[in-house]
């Protein structure tokens, strides 16, 4: 494993941060506050290929490795983790699962939109009774003919209040637990298909995160994504995916506080010099800079595994738990650098702090990454 970009990572690295300076920075705080889901910015990110960094070229993609994707999520959130988030799902979540269980008339059909970014997708798991144990959702699928009906509610989807596309996990077998359960794609604009309200939140504010609900929905059986009773592996190896995305989130926001604090120790001032220079700062960005680069090494391992095509959940669930945890403590000393400012409004630094939180509890709290770790340990001993 390569420890450094190759050229065409560092271009891209260079392209993704002027549009994140240019075009996402501007409005940061404006989304942060209103929770307008920002639909134009991921249009304009569509368009450069952001939208479905991994997929081949020939579903709509950019066809770029697993790192070049880390790369896009980081230097995103770096400036604003809702539109991280955003992308983050529709690749991950959504493109991915398509690319590896579609069929190829799904794939003609729905990822190339999805990944050439005309179209937004949403992966909708849990369920009001159904987190941590996603195996416990109660949302039924019903064949009828040529359909399955769909019944059930979901519950804190991102990118729900604005996707067009969702992918949707329900029981087609309610006595078969996680066997039983089989995954759909599903368009936002037939009969049975509603949502909720944005969802306002502590952090990552403009999401779209909301409710859907399925009351009797059809849903032509040719819509099904893999085989009936597949659909807790669709989900989980998808999660796999999905956690080397978050993962890259909170290396971004970590970066984003550490660069916003690095600049003020340096403005500020106190006892007629820069804060910079006493050595309780220097000790607090030492560690900063340390562990974000550890975060991203292990990120980059994961994405790395992936390329290879060898199993990644030990190496995902490793970097979504230490970089999670890492995003609150390298958040938390930035803001601290801040002192009262930091507190305020007026800075940067306490929307990193909030959108900071969020990364140990979706797609998997730090605990539920605990256990997935234990096991493959547990299991390769
Ligand atoms: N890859 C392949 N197969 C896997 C797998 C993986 N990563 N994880 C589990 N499996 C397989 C197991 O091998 C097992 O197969 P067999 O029955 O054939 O042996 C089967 O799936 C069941 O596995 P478990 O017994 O481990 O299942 P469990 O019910 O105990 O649950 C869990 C395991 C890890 C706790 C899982 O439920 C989990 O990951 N929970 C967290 C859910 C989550 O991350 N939700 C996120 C929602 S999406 C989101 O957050 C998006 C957003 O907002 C941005």
């Amino acid at each position: 494993m390569h420890v450094k970009l190759n050229e065409e990572q560092r271009l891209l690295k260079d392209t993704v941060r002027q549009f994140a300076e240019e075009v996402v920075r501007p409005n940061a705080k404006e989304i942060d506050e209103t929770g307008i889901f920002p639909r134009a910015y991921y249009d304009q990110a569509g368009e450069l290929g952001l939208a479905g960094v991994c997929v081949p070229e020939e579903y709509g993609g950019a066809a770029m490795d697993t790192i070049s994707y880390c790369v896009v999520i980081e230097e995103i959130s770096r400036v604003c983790a809702t539109s991280g988030v955003i992308l983050s799902v529709n690749n991950s979540l959504v493109c991915d699962p398509l690319d590896k269980y579609g069929s190829e008339e799904q794939k003609r059909e729905f990822l190339t939109p999805l990944a050439s970014g005309q179209k937004l997708g949403c992966f909708a798991l849990t369920e009001p009774g159904a987190g941590s144990d996603a195996g416990g959702l109660l949302t039924t699928a019903v064949r009828d003919g040529d359909d399955y009906v769909l019944n059930g509610n979901k519950v804190f989807i991102t990118n729900g209040t604005d996707a067009d596309i969702a992918i949707v996990f329900a029981k087609t077998d309610p006595e078969a637990g996680n066997k039983g359960i089989t995954a759909f794609i599903v368009q936002s604009d037939i009969p049975g298909f509603s949502r909720g309200e944005h969802e306002y939140k502590l952090g990552v504010n403009a999401s779209g995160t909301t409710e859907l609900a399925f009351t009797d929905m059809r849903v032509p059986a040719s819509q099904r994504l893999g085989d009936e009773g597949q659909g807790f592996r669709v989900a989980m190896t998808t999660l796999d995916g999905g956690r080397v995305g978050i993962a890259a989130q909170a290396v971004g926001i970590a970066q984003g506080a550490f660069d916003e604090a690095l600049a003020y120790s340096k403005e500020r001032e106190q006892f007629g010099r820069p804060i910079s220079s006493f050595q309780a700062i220097q000790f607090y960005l030492a560690d900063m800079a340390t562990e974000i680069d550890a975060a991203r090494f292990l990120t980059w391992k994961a994405a790395w595994t992936k390329d290879n095509k060898k199993r990644y959940t030990l190496e995902a669930a490793q970097a979504k738990l230490f970089t999670s945890e890492m995003a609150q403590r390298v958040t938390s000393k930035a803001l601290q650098i801040h002192g009262g400012y930091g507190y305020t409004r007026e800075y940067n630094v306490e929307r990193y702090f909030r959108d900071a939180r969020i990364t140990e509890i979706y797609e998997g709290t730090s605990e539920i990454q605990k256990l997935v770790i234990a096991s493959q340990v547990l299991r390769d001993a």
